[in-house]
């Protein structure tokens, strides 16, 4: 397959990550529909279409013509047949849990065409856990956005054992056409390349809270003012999902039994308390509206 036979783009997931990826790929060109099994996260993502679209034109970001193409161009579903029936190219981008993700890539290797590439957009689960489902083993690999996905500008492409170039070139090419700045792994790691480096931070950041040398804020200020960041690493966990945190914290600390991936007390206290983040409307910081 190349790159220009992509014209349609199932989104599988209509949560955060799932929402915006579909609407970026609609604003760039690709028919996309965004698939979710609840109702409600299918009227959540229509509904985020509606206002942010007229909102990229007030603030001259796009024409009336481009938002109105890319509403077109976008339909929202809980069909899975219907979503992946006609797709050239699926992401996944459901919860993190193996067993629900290789659930749907068997269910995907059934009702997609032969050639559908089939993308897992997981922040640590590695397309090797999945790829035994499917048929097309050459066809499946890793496709990590970040968040917010309509904003950050890269992409991170992992390239199993069981990929073929083909498909990790299409992959990247659909990226860029995607308006985003892809780079290739070559092999498979836990954390990939930006989690790896985000999770040091993060944990270095946690644990000097813990041992109450400064607090959460005094930490987001010192990383913001002295190190550029545009946020520090108590308000990214906030805007990422504490118990994301805590999920890869744990694989990495399970696949190299190395104990600076443990996660901190404080972590296992936030998890455990349900204070995710701003999707449960308190993490490290409260948020009234934002959910
Ligand atoms: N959704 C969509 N667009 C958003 C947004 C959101 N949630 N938040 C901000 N934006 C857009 C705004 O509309 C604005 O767009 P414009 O300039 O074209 O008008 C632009 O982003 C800047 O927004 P603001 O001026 O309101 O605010 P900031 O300048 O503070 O930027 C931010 C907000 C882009 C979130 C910035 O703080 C940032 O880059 N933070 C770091 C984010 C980051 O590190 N992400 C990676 C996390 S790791 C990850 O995702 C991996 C995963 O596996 C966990």
């Amino acid at each position: 397959m190349r790159v220009e036979e992509i014209k349609k783009v199932c989104v599988l997931g209509c949560g955060n990550m799932g929402s915006q990826i579909a609407l970026n790929a609609a604003i760039h060109g690709f028919e996309v529909i965004n698939m979710d099994v609840k109702e409600e996260m299918v009227a959540k993502a229509s509904a985020f279409k509606d206002q942010y679209l007229p909102g990229r034109v007030q603030k001259g970001r796009l024409t009336e013509e481009q938002a109105k193409a890319a509403a077109q161009r976008i339909s929202y579903t809980s069909d899975l047949e219907k979503a992946a029936g006609g797709a050239d190219f699926v992401i996944e981008a459901v919860l993190e849990r193996l067993d629900l993700k290789r659930q749907v890539f068997r269910e995907l290797d059934r009702i997609c065409k032969p050639d559908t590439i089939l993308a897992t957009n997981s922040s640590f689960i590695i397309s090797s856990k999945i790829v035994d489902v499917t048929k097309r083993p050459e066809k499946v690999c890793n496709m990590h956005f970040f968040n917010p996905a309509l904003v950050m500008e890269l992409v991170e492409v992992v390239q199993g054992p069981h990929t073929s170039p083909e498909t990790a070139n299409v992959v990247m090419e659909l990226a860029k056409k995607m308006g985003k700045t892809p780079v290739l792994l070559k092999k498979e790691v836990y954390g990939f390349l930006v989690n790896r480096i985000l999770m040091a931070l993060m944990d270095e950041a946690t644990w000097l809270a813990d041992m109450k040398v400064a607090s959460p804020e005094d930490i987001d200020t010192a990383v913001t003012k002295a190190l550029g960041h545009p946020m520090g690493p108590f308000r990214l966990m906030d805007l990422t999902g504490i118990d994301l945190h805590y999920d890869i914290a744990m694989e990495l600390y399970r696949d190299t039994g190395d104990p600076k991936h443990k996660p901190s007390p404080l972590i296992v206290e936030k998890v455990t308390k349900g204070e995710f983040g701003r999707k449960s409307g308190k993490g490290w910081y409260e948020y009234k509206e934002q959910k």
